[in-house]
């Protein structure tokens, strides 16, 4: 990547991965074909395509100009298994887990073990399906839950999941009555899981919210949805937008969706102008450092954090970034430093001290959203920036060189699309 270009026109934002994975893991309750539209074509979507193939299911990927539409039909499921060589490279395998007991009566599903960016357990998704009549046994490294049939219980989760909460709203709605859940993730993606559901016969209260109700139904049957719009891909274009001086219409987005980062935005100094599915960034002002601390949903994303702290980068005074979600997620801070910015980190809190001009580098992405943030630096770095290990960045982001390039940014991909991770070197123009 060349820095120095402002970004200039319009970014068309994706559907949201994070949607999309539990709207497919949603199609294995059903025997009949569910129509997922706005699907992202990335990295974790093939996964997860393998990974309900492998079980039986029919699925077919149509990526077109209109529509990124999946059709998935679960009729004969062959093996309701989740292998490690799936879970390992995705954690989101397990979302399978939930709807495989609801519907197949047994599951067999990989434990996902240790993660870049922290321990990444799933014992909220046991202890909850416990809670709804499975048995859970643990061996040679998978989780083995049967149930005749769930019946509907209270959940309590002693800690906000995302996944987790999503699991167990798929499990609920084969059980037989009603489950309470309650301290539930209220993230965008779990609503709309929720309306897939719905579609689908479910009769689910209050997704969105804190607390979940859900009637047990005998049986869901097939549905059309569209898929939200991914408001990390949004968050991620806007900052690009200010880092580079540009002015840029993140289009496609659901800017309610974004409000704690452009609120922080307008702290930092930045024009934003939101629309009903737009954004428009003006990015030419001075940015003032502001301090973020990441949180549940509707708070400020964990998955913002890395590109926050690029920002910050450019912002003038100390900028507090403490990360709440997870215990090891500062990995990209020592990959900016590499590229002359100022960053220290203390625990769960870096301090990134600014303005730096930033100077280009060979660095290397550790995780999907760390790797955003070193493409953010390289479009402001003075010099060629290499990205290695851009395998990270396919997982979560469409065709990102593509997008930004056709608003201005100098960068091109060197090798394939999805390579093998041998083959995946990086990005000079
Ligand atoms: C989801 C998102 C991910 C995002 C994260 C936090 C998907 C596919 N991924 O991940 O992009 O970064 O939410 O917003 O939607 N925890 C437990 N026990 C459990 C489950 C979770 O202790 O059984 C802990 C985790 O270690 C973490 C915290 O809870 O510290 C939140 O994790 P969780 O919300 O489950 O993250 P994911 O759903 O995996």
């Amino acid at each position: 990547m060349r820095g120095g270009n402002p970004l200039l026109g319009t970014i068309r934002v994706s559907g949201a991965k994070n949607a999309a994975l539990p709207a497919m893991a949603a199609a294995l309750l059903t025997e009949e074909p569910v129509i997922l539209e706005n699907i992202p074509q990335v990295q974790d979507i093939e996964t997860t395509r393998k990974l309900l193939a492998a079980m039986g299911a029919e699925v077919e990927l149509g990526y077109g100009r209109a529509h990124h539409r999946t059709t998935l039909c679960c009729r004969d499921l062959i093996a309701p298994e989740a292998s490690y060589e799936l879970v390992k490279t995705m954690r989101a395998s397990t979302l399978v887990l939930g709807p495989l007991v609801a519907r197949m009566g047994r599951a067999r599903v990989s434990l996902p073990g240790g993660c870049a960016i922290g321990a990444r357990p799933i014992d909220l998704h046991i202890k909850g399906l416990e809670k709804l009549g499975a048995t859970i046994e643990q061996e040679h490294g998978y989780v083995l839950a049967h149930a005749k049939r769930l019946r509907g219980g209270e959940i309590f989760f002693d800690k906000i999941t995302v996944t987790g909460t999503e699991d167990l709203l798929m499990a609920a709605c084969l059980a037989e009555g009603e489950t309470l859940m309650h301290n539930c993730a209220r993230e965008p993606e779990v609503a709309d899981l929720a309306a897939l559901l719905n579609k689908m016969g479910a009769k689910i209260e209050g997704a969105g919210t804190a607390t979940i109700r859900i009637q047990g139904v005998e049986k869901l049957h097939g549905a059309r949805h569209r898929i939200i719009p991914d408001r990390i891909e949004a968050g991620t274009f806007i900052i690009a937008a200010v880092l580079t001086g540009g002015d840029l219409n993140v289009a496609g987005c659901e800017p309610r969706h974004l409000q704690a980062l452009l609120q922080k935005l307008e702290d930092v100094g930045v024009k934003l102008m939101p629309a009903v599915d737009a954004v428009r960034v003006i990015g030419n002002g001075e940015l003032k450092a502001s301090d973020i601390i990441t949180e549940e949903y509707p708070g400020f994303p964990t998955d913002m954090q890395a590109q926050y702290m690029a920002l910050a980068t450019q912002a003038s005074g100390s900028s507090v970034i403490t990360e709440n979600i997870f215990e090891n997620r500062f990995m990209h801070a020592q990959e900016l430093v590499r590229m002359g910015a100022d960053i220290k980190v203390e625990g769960r809190r870096a301090i990134v001290r600014g303005k730096t001009p930033l100077s280009a580098a060979a660095v290397q992405a550790s995780d999907l959203r760390a790797s955003a943030s070193l493409v953010l630096a390289a479009l402001v770095a003075d010099g060629e920036t290499i990205i290695d290990r851009v395998y990270h960045i396919d997982r979560g982001y469409e065709r990102i060189e593509e997008k930004l390039r056709g608003v201005g940014a100098q960068m091109r991909r060197i090798g394939q699309l999805f390579p093998k991770r041998a083959a995946a070197t990086v990005a000079t123009v």
